[in-house]
């Protein structure tokens, strides 16, 4: 049997994205393989979660096509983009406070699920799968910075997703809670899911990441595996001397 890569699941082709007079994203290509863990890289500003936002369908790119999973969405709202398999976590992480640990992911469960039932059964697992098992009951409020973020997986785990775009787990958190974020993101490439991640830690980058993408000012300006990332001379310029203060 001849080696063929298989088809990407996602694919963005050449999208620019302007506010006002700020290119934020600048002619950007990026493909990611079934599978895979792709990292996002960059300085403060690089670009990366108005990438984020692009494949999402929050903001509609100036020019340029998103094409995933074979269909192109370029043009679906998010909420088409969602039910496609599509899910994303914030960088400043947005629950509703006043609502518990399993409701808020409930909201998620209900864009699959007909019956509230149905719904609060997923919303449990997930809790569970997120490691939250023992918070489902507690205001989203009541929650750590690292819980938070363990609450915006299951909430977007919930949706069903093919791929997952994670922007920053571990931004904020305490260095303790690090290695059971990895660990996660981990298990959740083990159910078979695609992931794209926004991260600044080299560490966790090492651990996680199949390939690394580093944008500066919109521009993708290197690609390879966290190794050769962490050797490219214009990378360790930009940005290794900042990346050892975000820990
Ligand atoms: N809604 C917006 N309106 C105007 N300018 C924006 C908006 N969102 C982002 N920008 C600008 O676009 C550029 C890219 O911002 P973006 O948030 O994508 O960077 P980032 O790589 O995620 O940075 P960080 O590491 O700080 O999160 C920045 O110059 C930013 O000020
Ligand atoms: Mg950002």
């Amino acid at each position: 049997m001849p080696n063929v890569a298989p088809d990407p699941l996602l694919k963005v082709e050449g999208i620019t994205m302007s506010f006002g007079g700020i290119v934020a994203i600048d002619d950007l290509s990026l493909t990611v393989a079934p599978g895979e863990i792709l990292s996002l890289m960059g300085p403060n500003g690089a670009g990366k979660t108005t990438t984020f936002h692009v494949i999402a369908g929050v903001h509609a790119p100036d020019a340029g096509r998103i094409i995933f999973d074979g269909q192109d969405i370029t043009r679906v709202k998010p909420d088409g983009r969602c039910r496609a398999g599509l899910a994303r976590t914030f960088q400043i992480t947005q629950p509703f406070q006043e609502l518990t640990v399993e409701e808020n992911v409930m909201v998620g469960a209900l864009a699959h699920n007909g019956s509230m039932a149905e719904a609060r059964k997923d919303a449990r697992r997930y809790v569970d799968m997120v490691g939250l098992a023992d918070r489902a009951d507690v205001l989203a409020k009541g929650l750590s910075t690292g819980q938070r973020k363990r609450l915006e997986m299951a909430r977007a785990m919930a949706t069903r997703p093919k791929l997952l775009l994670l922007d920053e787990v571990t931004g904020g958190v305490d260095q303790k809670s690090i290695p059971g974020l990895i660990e996660l993101v981990q298990r959740l490439r083990g159910e078979g899911l695609t992931l794209v991640i926004i991260e600044h830690n080299m560490r966790v980058i090492n651990e996680l990441a199949d390939r690394a993408i580093f944008m500066n000012r919109g521009v993708r300006m290197a690609e390879g595996t966290p190794a050769e990332i962490a050797r490219h001379p214009e990378v360790i310029e930009l940005y290794l001397g900042e990346a050892t203060e975000h820990g």
